[in-house]
């Protein structure tokens, strides 16, 4: 019998295939087609700092135009009597999934400043929570502000979030830092227990006749595991930390290769999107008979096998694969 299971955030994992944030992950319905399908635990929708000041904002409103007894002011900022805010909708979850799931459960934070929004990871905590996802989704645009000070807003967050909770914490990142290998293992050093690698980044469009720039979502292709791929492969040796790889997983080599490489688990997005919840038991499938096939008894015992410190040819994973990538194109 193969030994699909893994350890990710200290959790103990059937097997790697964990669905990661999306609407599959926001309704019970789906999140139980999820389980029976063989997901080994699940990542919920985040809940994102710009809500949750939002909310805040006109709990203030309201309370203030309360305490000045002004008629007008409080029918302006009306706050219903079974008004739920998005809080709550996400603790509410969290305690339906955490009572009719037997897989861990891991809420999601979203957002780029240390203010008070931080705060909620506790109540998350409270509400059953196993783990905690934080994905700092942050474009650095501004010239005056350097490389510096964009990864110490990460340790401070992470810093912050610490500060609230004791379940594990876990940072979704952008590919984009000058020296990704050191940014994970200085979270690492500030608490982080786990990285998820990487972020996809949402390229908003040009509408040529409104000259409007407007949101656009393509789901992602296998092609871009190949990024995650290599960086969890060349990082996997210098941290001491779970690993999830995230962003083009949609065929069972993808899931190998991340796995081959050294990541503990492997989120699954847009191939479920496309695929349906049931498309988790193909690929869990799939990854036996290739493990069979190549006389694996587990997980374990392939896992990070090709990671730079275990790989043949460690060199091939840094600069010389430029060379030898133009090189290997035929026409
Ligand atoms: C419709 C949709 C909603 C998503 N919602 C979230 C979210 O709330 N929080 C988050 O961190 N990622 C969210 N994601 C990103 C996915 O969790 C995942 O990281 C990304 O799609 C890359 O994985 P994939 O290639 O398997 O799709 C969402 C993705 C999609 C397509």
């Amino acid at each position: 019998m193969i030994d699909l299971s893994t350890e990710y955030l200290g959790l103990k994992l059937d097997n790697p295939l964990v669905p990661s944030s999306s609407p599959l992950t926001a309704e019970l319905d789906s999140a139980k087609k999820l389980e029976d399908a063989g997901a080994a635990a699940l990542v919920l929708p985040s809940l994102f700092e710009e809500v949750i000041e939002q909310e805040q904002k006109q709990l203030e409103r309201f309370v203030h135009s309360q305490s000045l007894g002004h008629y007008e002011a409080q029918s302006y900022h009306p706050v219903p009597e079974d008004y739920n805010s998005e809080l709550d909708s996400h603790l509410e979850r969290i305690a339906q999934f955490k009572s009719a799931l037997d897989i861990p459960v891991i809420a999601s934070l979203n957002g780029i400043s240390s203010d008070g929004w931080i705060d909620s990871g506790r109540e998350l905590q409270q509400a059953g929570a196993d783990a905690l996802e934080l994905n700092v989704y942050y474009i650095a645009a501004d010239p005056d502000i350097s490389c510096q000070d964009v990864e110490q807003r990460y340790l401070q967050l992470l810093h912050d979030l610490r500060q609230h909770i004791s379940i594990p914490v876990t940072m979704k990142l952008s590919s984009q830092f000058s020296s990704l290998a050191n940014m994970v293992l200085r979270l690492q050093q500030a608490g982080a227990q786990g990285v998820s690698l990487f972020n996809r980044f949402y390229q908003p469009d040009i509408d040529l006749e409104t000259l409007q720039i407007k949101p656009h979502l393509d789901l992602s292709t296998s092609m871009e595991s190949l990024l995650r791929i290599r960086w969890i492969a060349l990082i996997r040796g210098c941290v001491d930390l779970s690993i999830a790889a995230t962003g083009g997983f949609h065929l069972p080599s993808d899931i190998i290769k991340a796995l081959l490489a050294g990541a503990d688990i492997t989120h699954l997005c847009s191939v479920l999107l496309n695929n349906g919840p049931e498309h988790i038991a193909v690929l869990k499938q799939q990854i036996l008979y290739w493990l069979e096939e190549h006389e694996y008894e587990s997980v374990a015992q392939m896992k990070g096998s090709v990671s730079r410190s275990c790989a043949i040819d460690p060199a091939a994973l840094e600069h010389c694969n430029y060379m030898n990538s133009i090189k290997s194109y035929r026409k």
